[in-house]
């Protein structure tokens, strides 16, 4: 029976600053088959990953990532602002806003799956899938990376930039043709909201190995998903997942 992957969302964000090379090294050490990353654009059009459009929330700037240049963003504290995680340490707050490259320098003496998020629907970043693209070819032809997003278009285009792209389309609400537009598309997978497939697990049961659930974190839903044999499951507590994961095979 094929194995459910687990994947670290925005790293392991339920205990670490999210979307920091913090939160990746500890979801690697915790034994994640993959990570789930959100990219921006900065104004000199550099791919930061982090995950909303503004700055404030997950870092000690303010305003918009667009309006920034990388080296302004780069100055600020990507660790600060998580103090009310139980793991909290002074030193978080040297955490920066990592770039696309340095992820995959730090990825690249594992063999794990990088799925890239592309937060392009509500602001217009000009040629981030050329961008993306461009730098996966230049670290990561050697593993699995998939591209997600809400934002149809994007996927759109990068699988007319790149036929051989796997592309993920990434769904908030239900929808009756979703086979039939990913076969359509030449889609490789959907990545759906648990509650959408937890209310109705037999409906979803015949797409399992080709769906990937976000945001599971609690036991019952973790174990719920591992029972239906999804392809992956993407949670902010990956150490959680992979040992109930592991239980099963015991
Ligand atoms: O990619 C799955 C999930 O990350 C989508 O929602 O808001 O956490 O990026 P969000
Ligand atoms: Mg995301």
């Amino acid at each position: 029976m094929r194995k459910t992957k687990i994947y670290g969302h925005r790293g392991s964000k339920g205990s670490f600053p999210e979307n920091t090379l913090l939160s990746f090294e500890q979801a690697i050490k915790q034994g994640v088959d993959g990570l789930e990353i959100d990219v921006h654009l900065t104004k000199d059009g550099e791919v930061v990953v982090i995950h909303d459009e503004f700055l404030d929330r997950t870092t000690n700037g303010s305003g918009l990532i667009k309006e920034y240049d990388l080296k302004e963003i780069k100055k600020l504290s990507a660790g600060s602002k998580f103090t009310e995680l139980e793991l909290y340490e002074p030193h978080w707050q040297q955490e920066t806003v990592p770039t696309l490259q340095e992820v995959f320098q730090l990825l690249a003496p594992y063999n794990i799956d990088l799925n890239i998020e592309l937060k392009t629907y509500l602001v217009n970043y000009e040629e981030i899938e050329e961008k993306v693209l461009a730098i996966v070819n230049q670290f990561g032809n050697s593993r699995k990376v998939i591209y997600s997003s809400f934002h149809l278009p994007s996927l759109i285009k990068l699988k007319q930039l790149d036929a051989s792209a796997n592309i993920a389309w990434l769904l908030n609400q239900p929808d009756t043709h979703l086979k039939e537009y990913m076969d359509g598309l030449n889609f490789e997978s959907l990545h759906i909201n648990k509650d959408i497939v937890l209310s109705d697990r037999s409906h979803w049961t015949h797409l399992s190995s080709h769906i990937r659930v976000w945001t599971a974190n609690s036991r019952e839903e973790i174990q719920q998903l591992l029972e239906m044999s999804v392809n992956s499951i993407i949670t902010d507590y990956p150490e959680r997942a992979l040992s109930l994961r592991n239980e099963r095979k015991t």
